[in-house]
């Protein structure tokens, strides 16, 4: 990890996590910008007096070179975006949030742990543009959960119903080996009563069922035949999370209120971190915003990195982390706590991939004859989705940065092969040799069989 514990940039987050190495983040949360088409500020008066920051993405605002990564590392991800276009006409809003959060979700892709998790805070304006951007991203076998964040707050809806909930995402690097610890409803009437002693009665699934919490009971039930289901619960009352969770917005009065635009609950990032990460563990928020995770985190003895572009939330996280420190009685951020305003630069291994462009054959036992063939600078990201226990799978040529071949040699092959959508048809050693030809001196490309 090249990230000391409890950092907090003052930076654009996207040169952060591109100078973050690979495979170290525990645990993501971000809370990014909804894209809701306003500018959030501060109410007068708080302590987050004078931050603001905008919700509004125009084309402007889209790199060419984010709209070239996307190409060349992420096909799947370019043909969203362009059906997104296609859907929205003129106005490209949506097409422009989606670009600005693509290249930022890739790279937190790529700094998770395989063990790590992401949850993406959005809202019903995007959230289904964000899930199939996901798909793409993590592959849609890595999705764990879509959490509801239920809260109460009395607008003057009079069109639709109250909206009042957000949305979670929940993403696995590598489903089935992300670290997750059951977490359990606190002091539900159900768990009441059981406390009690009572039976309880609850559908679930459409189905009646009495919850006993005694097992010679729970025989007796059953053997009388009058109930649909009997369940024996063992564990006296504890019932396992849902996934809409309960939890109170912060009020004006709320004593944890610093002001901060769409400032979030520290009752609900504690509940993320408990469930997606253990002690020692490292959190990432690259959207900090006035560094609530950062502080839940420390509670929690986690480790943590906040990220946030806006200097006046900088101002504002570094007096938090002041009082934190009074009320915790030590002086522990005040000495511990590294500000910084310039991006890291990676130093693991693969950072020197970054500088790297590729252009890869992929053969797929299932499809005989046909092979992917395409330009990328992460290729282990696209050899994911191929990759099967076939040792001939995937053959990779290397080429330096600055070739200027790349786009050409795959519109080539396209031409040249017959082309099945992505894959095309042919003898791998035809393809290999066209590819070698094609202008490129052996001195500067590589051949490697992955
Ligand atoms: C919804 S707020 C996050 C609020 C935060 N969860 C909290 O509890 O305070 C979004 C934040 O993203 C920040 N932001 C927007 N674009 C950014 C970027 N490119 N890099 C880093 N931060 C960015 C904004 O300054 C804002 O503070």
């Amino acid at each position: 990890m090249n990230i000391e514990n409890r950092t907090i940039f003052c930076h654009d987050n996207l040169d952060v996590l591109k100078g973050i190495n690979s495979d170290c983040i525990n645990l993501i949360y971000a809370d990014p910008p909804f894209n809701k088409k306003k500018t959030f500020t501060a109410p007068v008066g708080s302590s987050a007096e004078g931050v603001s920051f905008s919700d509004i993405f125009r084309e402007k605002d889209v790199k060419e070179e984010w709209l070239k990564d996307i190409e060349e590392d992420h096909y799947a991800i370019h043909e969203l975006l362009s059906a997104v276009k296609d859907i929205e006409g003129k106005s490209s809003y949506n097409f422009c949030y989606l670009a600005y959060m693509a290249v930022r979700l890739m790279e937190c892709h790529r700094i998770l742990k395989d063990t790590g998790s992401m949850y993406l805070h959005c809202d019903s304006t995007m959230c289904h543009y964000l899930k199939l951007l996901l798909d793409c991203i993590f592959g849609e076998k890595n999705f764990m959960n879509e959490i509801v964040w239920c809260y109460r707050k009395w607008t003057n809806a009079a069109e639709y119903f109250q909206k009042n909930h957000d949305i979670l995402l929940v993403y696995t690097k590598k489903y089935r080996k992300h670290f997750f610890e059951k977490l359990y409803n606190k002091n539900t009437p159900q768990q009441k009563k059981m406390e009690r002693g009572y039976d309880v009665n609850v559908v679930q699934d459409g189905v009646k069922q009495l919850l006993v919490y005694d097992k010679e009971k729970a025989k007796e039930k059953i053997e009388s035949g009058k109930y649909n289901r009997v369940v024996y619960r063992d564990g006296k009352s504890k019932v396992a999370l849902q996934d809409w969770w309960e939890i109170p917005i912060l009020n004006s009065q709320a004593k944890e209120r610093l002001g901060y635009p769409t400032q979030k609950p520290l009752a609900l990032l504690e509940r993320i971190i408990r469930a997606s990460s253990s002690e020692d563990d490292m959190v990432l928020d690259p959207f900090c915003g006035c560094a609530t995770t950062c502080v839940a985190a420390e509670r929690l003895k986690r480790k943590w990195i906040g990220i946030d572009v806006s200097v006046k939330a900088y101002e504002l996280v570094k007096e938090r982390l002041g009082k934190e420190v009074e009320n915790r009685g030590t002086l522990f951020y005040e000495k511990l706590v590294r500000f910084n305003t310039d991006p890291p630069t990676r130093n693991d291994k693969d950072a020197y991939f970054t500088n790297k462009k590729y252009v890869y054959i992929i053969s797929h036992p299932q499809y005989e004859g046909e092979y992917k063939v395409g330009i990328a600078s992460d290729v282990k990201s696209r050899l994911g989705s191929y990759q099967t226990g076939d040792p001939d799978r995937s053959y990779k040529l290397e080429y330096s940065l600055h070739t200027p071949h790349f786009r050409a040699i795959e519109n080539y092959i396209h031409k040249k092969y017959d082309n099945k959508r992505e894959w095309v048809q042919g003898e791998l050693k035809d393809i290999q040799r066209d590819i070698e030809n094609y202008g490129i001196s052996v001195k500067d490309s590589e051949v490697e069989t992955i």
